[in-house]
C-alpha cells in the first residue's frame, strides 16, 4: 500500500514540474500565468491581526487580492472545514490554506496541497525544525509561516510572595500547586484538556517530559509504555486530587487563559500568546505573569512543536499569486508584525535575537529554546485518528473513567491498529 501511495505522488510531482509551476491549476486561470485573485482560509485568529495585514498586500496588488476567509477557532472545526472544500476539487473555494503543521502529512499524502519549489522561499532563515514540519516523503508542501512551543504561565507575584522559584521539574509544579494556589485562593494547574488537537499536544507534553514518546518510525510503531502511564497519570492525579479544576477538562486555549487571566490560576500551560494577552494592559494579572520552559522530570521538559504552514490547494487557480504570497507572508516585515500585531511566534531565527523584540517580548530566549527542543508530532498519514484516539484515552483517564495503566493499554490497541491498517 505504502509504496503504491509514493508511486502516485511521484507522478504527480513530476506533473506539476511538466506542466511549470505557474500555469497548473485546475481551475481556469484565464491565461494569467498563474496569477490572480485568491481566497486564504485560516484557524481563528485570536488576535485580530491577520486581516489588516493582508490590507498591505492587497494595496499594492489590485489585481491580484487576498479574500481572507476565517474559519472556527478550534483546530479539529478548521481542519473538517478545509477537508469539506478540498473534497470538493475543482469547485473548492479556498486557495491557500494556514494549516496546523500536525496536518501538513495528511494533506500532502491525501494530494490536496501541491509540492512547492524550495527555491523560491527562505527556508534557509528558519528556525530548523520548523522546516521540517512542511515537508512530507522528502517534498516541500508548505511554508512554515508560525511556529509554537507551549510555555509554563505562573503568577510571579505569588511565587516571590512565598519565596519559591518557578518550578522546573512537575514534582514542584504539584507540589506548589496543592500547597501555594489554595493559600491564595487560586486552582493550581490547568492547560487544555477538553477532548481535542490541544488535548493531544498536552498529553504529548506529558509523555514527552516523563521520558517517552507515543509513535516511532513516522506513525508506524508504538512506543507508549511506562512513560506514558506516568504523564498520564500526573495528569489525571491533578484532576482527582484537586490541583487541576474540574472547569479545566473543558478547557480550549481560550478559556484556559481567560481562567488565568482573571486571577483564577496559580500556572497555566499555554503558548505565548497567552502570556502576551495576560501580560497587557487591562488584564487582571498584568505585571504578574512570568513564563519559563515546561517542566520535566529533573529539568526543563518538552514541549510539542506548534504552529502553522501556508499550503497551496491542488486546485488553486493562481498558484504563481499564491507562492508570492506566501513569499511575502514569510519574509522579514510581515514575520516581524506576525509577533508584533499577532503575538505569535514568527518562523525567522533573527528576530528572536533582535533586541527592540526581546526588549517587548522577554519570553523570547526562552520560546526560542523551546522550539528548538521541541518534538514534532508524527508524520502519518493517519494523524488524524492517532490524535483522536489519544484525546479520547486520555480524557477518559483524567475523569476517572479508567485508570492510566488500562488507558496506557486501550492506546497501545488502538494506536496499533491505526498503524496496521496504515
Ligand atoms: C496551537 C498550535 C497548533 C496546535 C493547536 C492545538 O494553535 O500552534 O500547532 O495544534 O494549538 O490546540
Amino acid at each position: 500500500m505504502r509504496w503504491i501511495r509514493a508511486a502516485g505522488r511521484g507522478l504527480l510531482v513530476l506533473a506539476v514540474v511538466l506542466a511549470g509551476y505557474g500555469g497548473s491549476g485546475a481551475r481556469a486561470d484565464g491565461g494569467s500565468q498563474g496569477r490572480g485573485p485568491l481566497t486564504l482560509a485560516t484557524g481563528g485568529d485570536l488576535t485580530g491581526y491577520l486581516g489588516s495585514l493582508l490590507q498591505g498586500w492587497n494595496r499594492a496588488h489590485p489585481s491580484e487580492r487576498v479574500t481572507l476567509v476565517e474559519l472556527p477557532d478550534s483546530p479539529d472545526e478548521t481542519r473538517a472545514q478545509m477537508i469539506t472544500d478540498l473534497r470538493d476539487g475543482d469547485h473548492g473555494r479556498f486557495d491557500v490554506l494556514n494549516i496546523d503543521v500536525a496536518w501538513t502529512s495528511e494533506f500532502a499524502a491525501a494530494d490536496w496541497i501541491r509540492p512547492l519549489p524550495r527555491d523560491r522561499f527562505p527556508l534557509g532563515s528558519f528556525l530548523p525544525p520548523v522546516v521540517d514540519t512542511a515537508t512530507y516523503d522528502g517534498q516541500l508542501y508548505a511554508v512554515p509561516y508560525v511556529t509554537n512551543a507551549g510555555l509554563l504561565l505562573y503568577r510571579k507575584d505569588i511565587l516571590a510572595a512565598e519565596g519559591v522559584p518557578a518550578p522546573r521539574t512537575w514534582a514542584e509544579l504539584e507540589r506548589d500547586a496543592k500547597t501555594i494556589a489554595p493559600r491564595h485562593g487560586l486552582d493550581g494547574y490547568a492547560g487544555q484538556f477538553l477532548p481535542y488537537e490541544g488535548l493531544t499536544v498536552n498529553a504529548a507534553e506529558a509523555v514527552y517530559s516523563a521520558g517517552g514518546t507515543i509513535l516511532g518510525d513516522e506513525g508506524d510503531r508504538v512506543t507508549v509504555g511506562s512513560a506514558a502511564r506516568e504523564g498520564i497519570g500526573f495528569l489525571a492525579r491533578g484532576v482527582r486530587e484537586g490541583w487541576v479544576p474540574k472547569e479545566a477538562l473543558t478547557y480550549t486555549e481560550e478559556e484556559s487563559r481567560r481562567a488565568f487571566q482573571d486571577g483564577r490560576l496559580l500556572f497555566l500551560r499555554n503558548w505565548p500568546y497567552a502570556y502576551v494577552s495576560a501580560s497587557a494592559a487591562g488584564s487582571a494579572v498584568a505585571g504578574k505573569v512570568g513564563a519559563v520552559p515546561l517542566p520535566g522530570p529533573d529539568g526543563p521538559g518538552t514541549s510539542v512543536l506548534g504552529g502553522s504552514n501556508l499550503a497551496v490547494t491542488t486546485h488553486a487557480a493562481h498558484p504563481e499569486t499564491a507562492a508570492r504570497l506566501i513569499a511575502y507572508l514569510t519574509g522579514e516585515g510581515v514575520q516581524r508584525q506576525v509577533l508584533l500585531k499577532g503575538a505569535l511566534p514568527p518562523v525567522r531565527a533573527d528576530l528572536y535575537e533582535d533586541p527592540d523584540l526581546v526588549r517587548k517580548f522577554p519570553y523570547l530566549p526562552t520560546l526560542r529554546a523551546s522550539v528548538l527542543t521541541a518534538a514534532p508530532r508524527p508524520k502519518s498519514p493517519r494523524y488524524d485518528q492517532v490524535s483522536l484516539v489519544v484525546q479520547a484515552v486520555v480524557h477518559d483517564a483524567m475523569t476517572g473513567h479508567t485508570t492510566p495503566a488500562a488507558a496506557v493499554r486501550r492506546l497501545a490497541r488502538e494506536l496499533a491498529e491505526i498503524a496496521r491498517r496504515g
